[in-house]
């Protein structure tokens, strides 16, 4: 033997995000080496019987927070317990948040966030910074994370009052800077203003259990901030990407957005898609607080289902999780008042399940449309298609499995993450990881997990995306406001 890994993936139904063909896979050190039908086995290729099973690429998770400190904790899934986790759920690349404290350095920062994450991550990563404050330092080193870190996505927050909240002025230079260093402006879009003067009415009112969380930003709090935001990126010509959008409203902004011909993308998470906040007004405290997290899940029990129609639509793009996960007794630290719960949730294990039961299984998008929101375009929006979401030639062996027929239920007594619970407890999924490729390996099989800390690899992503760059930079030439050519006035002025 030459010391090459070789796979071959046997007799399955290949899916891309725009076909579906009856194809064998070989892979080869990494990389997808060749697609056709009944390809000759190499020697010592290992071989998968993918018979009755699709062959997809493996899920894109855009918006995790593995071991984040937040809130006076830190989120109990690290970046090996949640990478280990995506895999065995068929995600083989996760995009984390670099969120640095107000008044702090975006590249050390982001230093911290690599030298942590490097030698834990079982599957590649990637990296967006957030913007928590405003300054020339900031600016200048949005410049050199662009040009030089491969980070092409920066998020600023609406919420989150006087810890990473910025001003109207603040994302407008933010948003502009973006545009300037061809980087994706992701917003968290919450009216943080309202937020703080709602929770402190609830907390008068007596109301400090979870239910508070939600009633203190109703849908109209996240749905002002969208489009607040979509105005404000119009305004500079930046492409925008609002990440987890939780409710009907903000989703119908985002979605009036794009029909206007914004460039505009909406992140709806497993959670938003799966569940529901009802759970908030749970009498038990415990099993309320699990559901808190920002923007809130929304008590109206039709949102998962409307958020899954647009999804299917292309009104909303692309599926992340917003991980971020604590435990009940961290959870607890807000018992009394549930300002002082810790915002977040799970998902990274269960998305690709519960986007598969719920929007391919309930017959509301096809495999295809799946691929595309779980994958391939996070890759494009990114910046690095067809590296990832796509099974071609060429591209990363990152490919997952799948068995659309099968059935499993979530349960956190079965599941691989810290967190002691998981919000989609009971949920019986059609759709069924079977074996897990990252990087050309099989790091899962069948329930068996075989992951190597710090096996995954840094993704960098160039600026100026051509999915979404190439518009902006067609309106930037072509919609320059102009002015009117005409003589000047020459009667009387008032004198004042
Ligand atoms: O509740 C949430 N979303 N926690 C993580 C931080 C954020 O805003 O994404
Ligand atoms: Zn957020
Ligand atoms: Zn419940
Ligand atoms: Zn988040």
């Amino acid at each position: 033997m030459d010391g090459r890994t070789r796979i071959l993936i046997r007799g399955g139904k290949v899916v891309n995000e725009d076909l579906s063909f009856m194809s064998d896979v070989y892979i080869e050190n990494g990389k997808i080496a060749d697609i056709g039908r009944n390809l000759k086995v190499p020697a010592g290729a290992q071989i998968i019987d993918a018979t009755n099973m699709l062959v997809m690429p493996g899920g894109i998770d855009t918006h995790t927070h593995m071991e984040l400190a937040f809130m006076g904790t830190k989120a109990v899934d690290d970046f090996y317990i949640g990478t280990k986790a995506a895999l065995a759920g068929g995600t083989t690349m996760i995009m984390d948040f670099v969120i640095p404290q107000k008044g702090t350095s975006l590249l050390e920062a982001y230093d911290r966030w690599r030298s942590t994450a490097d030698p834990k991550v079982c599957c590649d990563y990637s990296l967006h910074v957030a913007v928590t404050w405003w300054g020339e330092q900031v600016k200048r080193e949005m410049a050199t994370l662009a040009a030089e870190q491969g980070v092409n996505s920066f998020k600023m927050f609406m919420a989150y009052k006087d810890v990473f909240m910025l001003s109207d002025q603040e994302l407008y230079s933010a948003f502009s800077q973006c545009k300037e260093v061809g980087a994706i402006a992701q917003v968290h879009a919450e009216n943080g203003d309202l937020i703080a003067e709602g929770a402190k009415k609830m907390l008068a009112l007596g109301i400090t259990g979870p239910e508070g969380h939600e009633m203190c930003r109703p849908e109209a709090v996240e749905a002002e901030a969208t489009q607040r935001a979509v105005t404000i990126a119009h305004a500079v010509n930046c492409p925008l990407y609002v990440v987890h959008v939780m409710s009907k409203s903000a989703a119908k902004v985002v979605s009036n957005a794009r029909r206007d011909g914004r460039v505009v993308f909406g992140e709806p998470i497993a959670a938003g898609l799966g569940t529901d906040g009802t759970h908030c007004w749970h009498k038990d405290w415990a099993h309320a607080a699990r559901f808190v997290m920002g923007p809130p899940l929304r008590p109206d029990p039709s949102t998962p289902g409307y958020l899954m129609d647009l999804l299917a639509n292309d009104d909303l793009s692309v599926t992340g999780t917003d991980n971020c996960t604590f435990s009940v007794c961290q959870k607890a630290l807000g018992k009394d008042d549930f300002t002082k719960i810790p915002n977040g949730v799970n998902g990274v294990e269960d998305r690709m399940s519960v986007i598969w039961e719920k929007g391919v299984h309930s017959g509301k998008m096809d495999e295809n449309r799946y691929v595309a929101v779980t994958s391939s375009n996070a890759a494009k929006i990114f910046n690095f298609y067809p590296q990832k979401g796509r099974i071609a030639t060429g591209s990363d062996a990152d490919v997952l499995v799948w068995d659309p027929n099968s059935t499993r239920t979530i349960s956190a007594s079965t599941h691989h993450q810290a967190v002691d619970y998981n919000i989609f407890e009971g949920m019986v999924c059609h759709g069924v990881p079977v074996v897990t490729i990252s990087r050309g390996k099989v790091v899962y099989e069948r329930g068996e997990l075989a992951v190597k800390a710090g096996a995954g690899r840094f993704v960098p992503r160039p600026p100026f995306s051509e999915f979404v760059y190439k518009r902006v930079r067609q309106r930037e030439q072509v919609c320059q406001p102009t002015a009117v050519v005409r003589e000047p006035y020459r009667g009387k002025v008032i004198s004042l």
